[in-house]
């Protein structure tokens, strides 16, 4: 794995759940304060879940002011945006439905359109919102993590660091949800704050074979590491269960 990351690690989902809601809230208090917006881009899966609702239930407390606030996602299934699949539908539900108006701007990943057009669409969403930049500078970027070393819509065999003057491409996969639309790995590396949020025993070997520093030319996961932006691992207790050394301190 390139690069230097923290690693966070908590005793359950829950409690992961909790520290990425603190740490979701106080990113976007902090950038809102200091430029204005916060740009934030959420993953899809499942892992998510409790995150998302978390950041309900904190975020009212925590005073979030959602309408300076812009929702991209890391990737997408190709399907519409009600269905079982749909990584907008599962934010919409646990959380983004629940916030109160104005609410934040949605640059949802048009699933409902072909492959090529939706990625095309996006990329122009993503050049109106980060005007005057190449790369999208996101202030923060969830990612999730497969068995396989996936991560976004990014997988094994298919060259992560093709098409580097694209932004969003479309992929095909022999996942659920076959075809989707995935931001690419430069405009990861590009963001100020990359989050993997891991939990669950069934990715206990891929985090310990990535933070081992292993395999970075089979699994995409490992070629995150910011440029300039800091990596946090957020596992929980099972996750991390293949790690030697897991006080917790950078890797
Ligand atoms: C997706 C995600 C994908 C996900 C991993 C982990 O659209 O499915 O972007 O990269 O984060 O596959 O998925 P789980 O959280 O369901 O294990």
């Amino acid at each position: 794995m390139r690069g230097r990351a923290t690693v966070e690690i908590r005793e359950s989902p829950e409690l992961v759940a909790a520290r990425g809601a603190e740490l979701f809230l106080s990113a976007a208090r902090d950038d809102i304060s200091a430029r204005g917006r916060f740009t934030v881009a959420l993953s899809g899966g499942a892992t998510p879940a409790p995150l998302f609702r978390m950041i309900s239930r904190e975020a009212p407390g925590a005073g979030m002011d959602w309408s300076r606030t812009h929702i991209f996602w890391v990737d997408e299934r190709c399907v519409p945006p009600d269905h079982q699949d749909s990584n907008f539908r599962l934010a919409h539900e646990l959380l983004l439905a629940k916030v109160p108006p104005p609410g934040p701007v949605l640059h949802r990943i048009r699933g409902e359109l072909p492959p090529q057009e939706a990625a095309r669409a996006y990329e122009i969403d993503l050049a109106r919102t980060f005007a005057g930049i190449r790369l999208p500078d996101f202030d923060l970027i969830w990612l999730g993590l497969g068995a396989d070393g996936h991560t976004a819509s990014l997988f094994p065999g298919a060259d992560p660091e093709r098409s580097p003057d694209r932004t969003a491409i479309p992929v095909r996969t022999g996942h659920p949800g076959s075809r989707r639309v995935t931001l690419t790995l430069p405009v990861i590396n590009n963001a100020r704050r990359v989050v993997m949020l891991v939990t669950g025993a069934g990715k206990a070997d891929i985090v310990a074979e990535i933070l081992a520093g292993k395999g970075e030319e089979r699994f995409p996961a490992a070629l995150v590491a910011p440029s300039e932006g800091t990596l946090t691992w957020l596992l929980d207790r099972e996750a991390a269960g293949g790690l030697e050394d897991i006080r917790g301190g950078g890797y």
